[in-house]
């Protein structure tokens, strides 16, 4: 499942963080943080993890995320990986196709997250810059993707992806991973079809319709299942 969630970000919030990013943000070659195979086709600035601007800015995404309930019915988030920050620009501009580790070490709080899903906020506008795109293969063949600042993309971390080139300017995004409380991607899926039906059903039905009532209770039976906390 690749989805796409808007403003995720209010205006106020995606002005906020770019401030942060601006002049004076002590940025760092990305290949700190890539291991393997990935450190040899990475080539982008990272934002250094435990700076000042980092934290402010790690809080601003967490929370912008954690009140959305599109995210929260798509991911059933168990760990959230701690916000990263990367900019594509200049001679450092772009990452080569590679598949993200298993399981990463996230920091504050310290943890190993598996990487069920892949997580891609664009901080930049789309005309701000050219190339910089997210490409995708799935099994329905290419996805490129170039989002609206403030809005983010979600996918199955086993994707193979990679930035393409940025030409011109430069590409801010906030990027991390999520440990799901449903690991199976075929389950998360349907559940969250499932939730996705029930809000337009108790819409046009109301909450008190018995078979929304009974609907709403196998939802968080096949959850119940499911879900490891
Ligand atoms: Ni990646």
């Amino acid at each position: 499942m690749l989805l796409h969630l808007k403003n995720v970000l209010s205006r106020d919030e995606l002005a906020t963080a770019r401030a942060l990013l601006g002049q004076g943000a002590p940025w760092v070659d990305g290949r700190v943080s890539a291991g393997g195979q990935a450190v040899a086709r990475k080539n982008n600035e990272q934002l250094a993890q435990d700076s000042d601007v980092s934290r402010q800015l790690q809080s601003l995404v967490l929370a912008a995320v954690q009140r959305d309930p599109l995210f929260f019915s798509a991911a059933l988030p168990r760990k959230i990986f701690n916000p990263l920050f990367n900019r594509y620009s200049g001679d450092s501009n772009h990452y080569g196709a590679h598949i993200d580790g298993a399981v990463l070490y996230s920091r504050n709080p310290a943890q190993w997250v598996r990487t069920d899903l892949s997580c891609t906020l664009f901080l930049s506008e789309p005309d701000e810059y050219d190339g910089g795109e997210l490409v995708m293969q799935d099994p329905q063949g290419e996805r490129r993707i170039k989002l609206p600042a403030g809005d983010l993309v979600l996918y199955p971390g086993t994707t193979l992806h990679q930035v393409t080139p940025v030409t011109r300017g430069a590409r801010l995004a906030s990027f991390f991973w999520i440990e799901s409380m449903v690991r199976g991607g075929d389950q998360r899926q349907l559940l969250f079809e499932m939730d996705m039906a029930l809000l337009k059903l108790r819409d046009s039905l109301g909450e008190q319709e018995p078979s929304v009532v009974q609907l709403t209770g196998t939802y968080h039976n096949l959850l119940r299942m499911w879900a490891d906390t």
